[in-house]
């Protein structure tokens, strides 16, 4: 392993949609279908907790039938070589399932549940979630997601770890979502981006490289690069 290299990989929903995971703001994504008020806010919650529970037992469901794909292979396959963090907004957890040891969620994981009233009262959770299951102590559970108007408890987390990348990959996200997408503010300047995407977010920093087409496909060859490199140096 490489000492003195850290690459950190921020990764969207676009990793997992060769997976058969819908996007978020694609043609057909999954806020073209839901309204974000009603499943993915605490007012959403209070108001219509069934709906909420529906929405994410699917989005579960379908974690739970999805296989990880070249892409998260690609990233775990670096940490042989490289001090490797895994970033990602995913709530899924193909990135564990394809090897990788270092993974920060910022959005939570769908594959546990939490209490309603205590976030850090967790439990692992692979079937439904219905009204009426309750946590250890007491109170309804709700899955462990990040709902917008909530904080970002592994933000501090990521940022920490962002500063001191000594190269970034941002993988399949539209970067419109905040805090997460503020990440790329912390690298030091002059720190290498690299990102992968079909149609690839505006990154301004000094280093920019975009790589514009499918995760599986484009980020697979660029790994294999930076192994490559490695000899060389
Ligand atoms: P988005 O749906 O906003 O963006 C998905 C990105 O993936 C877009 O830039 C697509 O171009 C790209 N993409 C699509 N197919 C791809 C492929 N095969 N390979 C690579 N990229 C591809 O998803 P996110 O940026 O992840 O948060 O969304 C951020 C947050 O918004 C989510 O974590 C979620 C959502 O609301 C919460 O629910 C809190």
């Amino acid at each position: 392993m490489s000492s003195t290299s850290k690459i950190v990989i921020l990764t969207g929903a676009g990793i997992s949609a060769e997976s058969g995971l819908k996007t978020f703001r694609d043609a057909d994504g999954l806020w073209e279908n839901y309204s974000i008020e009603d499943v993915a806010t605490p007012d959403g919650w209070q108001r219509n907790p069934k709906l909420v529970l529906d929405f994410y037992n699917q989005r579960r469901r379908d974690v739970l039938a999805a296989q990880p794909n070249a892409a998260h292979r690609a990233c775990a396959r670096l940490q042989d070589y490289f001090d490797t963090v895994v970033i990602t907004q995913n709530i899924d957890d193909l990135h564990e399932r394809a090897g990788s040891r270092n993974v920060l969620h910022l959005h939570g994981e769908i594959v546990k549940a939490r209490s309603s009233v205590d976030p850090d009262c967790l439990v692992p959770m692979t079937g439904d979630i219905q009204l009426g299951d309750k946590c250890p102590r007491g109170s309804q559970l709700r899955p462990h997601v990040v709902w917008f108007g909530e904080a970002v408890p592994m933000m501090e987390e990521a940022a920490a770890e962002t500063r001191t990348a000594s190269q970034l990959i941002v993988v399949g996200t539209s970067l419109r979502v905040y805090p997460a997408a503020s990440l790329v503010e912390f690298i030091r300047p002059g720190t290498p981006v690299t990102v992968i995407d079909p149609a690839p977010a505006m990154v301004s920093a000094r280093n920019v490289t975009t790589l514009p087409g499918k995760a599986s496909e484009m980020l697979p060859p660029f790994v294999e690069k930076l192994i490559a490199a490695l000899g060389r140096t």
